[in-house]
């Protein structure tokens, strides 16, 4: 079943949202080469915890931490740990954040210092790719539209559009119905109503489309070891179009 959120629920999801927006905020300033992925969950986490709010990854389906953090070939899902940043990577970062029971979900790529031509490239395509999806979206808009979007931008940029992972719908749980894939056809899917919140979140790589999972259980990573990045907002549905309720 897809809900339809009540104006009161929306005001809180505007509030998750905001919390998760903000945290990406305040962790881009230790995006430096040197910081171990796990400073950043622990700042991440800290952040979210004075916001009253809790990391809604943790435990997860037992997820170790409070973000995910992905660096380069790896897609989505990196565990925080002990490696090191380094000049030149790509690390996304992506933050669910759980307030009065209602969540916010957000990734966004960032570039470690200098980064190669190529990888800013995948950077700014991917984040292309997020606002056309998001702009199929309205009352009476199918799914399909989103998928389509993301894909042409995709197609246009040479990238491949990873298949296995998908948006969805966000609110007291943090994946809802219905799924929102990053590929699909004009007029096809569920139809978007005003009130219902979903989360786009196009995974774009360099090379290959195809992916696999490491031994960790968790960590997804391209098939080729070639680049990927991953941007995702959380927005509300709205009669002309939607609004972002992860803003930064
Ligand atoms: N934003 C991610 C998603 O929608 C959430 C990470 S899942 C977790 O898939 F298990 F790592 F928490
Ligand atoms: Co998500």
């Amino acid at each position: 079943m897809i809900t339809i959120k009540t104006p009161r629920e929306i005001a809180i999801m505007r509030i998750a949202g905001q919390i998760v927006g903000d945290t990406h905020n305040y962790l881009k300033q230790f995006i430096k080469s040197g910081v171990t992925t796990d400073q950043l969950d622990k700042l991440a986490n800290d952040f979210i915890i004075s916001k009253d709010a809790t990391p809604s990854f943790k435990n997860y389906d037992g997820y170790p931490g409070s973000i995910c953090t992905s660096i380069n070939d790896e897609v989505v899902h990196g565990i925080p740990g002990k490696r090191k940043l380094r000049e030149g990577d790509i690390i996304s970062i992506d933050i669910g954040a759980c307030y009065k029971g209602y969540h916010g979900d957000s990734a966004w790529s960032y570039p470690v210092g200098k980064m190669s031509e190529e990888k800013l490239e995948l950077l700014k395509g991917t984040e292309e790719s997020l606002f056309a999806g998001l702009s199929a979206i309205k009352e009476g808009a199918h799914i399909g539209d989103i998928g389509a979007r993301v894909s042409e931008v995709a197609k246009k940029y040479n990238f491949g559009v990873v298949k296995e992972l998908v948006g969805h719908g966000v609110g007291t749980h943090l994946h809802e119905e219905p799924d929102v894939p990053n590929y699909g056809n004009v007029g096809k899917g569920p139809i978007l109503k005003e009130g219902m919140v979903i989360a786009v979140e196009p995974m774009l790589n360099l090379g290959t489309a195809d992916v696999c999972i490491l031994d960790d259980g968790w960590t997804i990573v391209t098939d080729d070891e070639l680049p990927s990045a991953h941007f995702e907002h959380t927005v509300v549905v709205l009669k002309d179009g939607y609004e972002i309720l992860t803003k930064r």
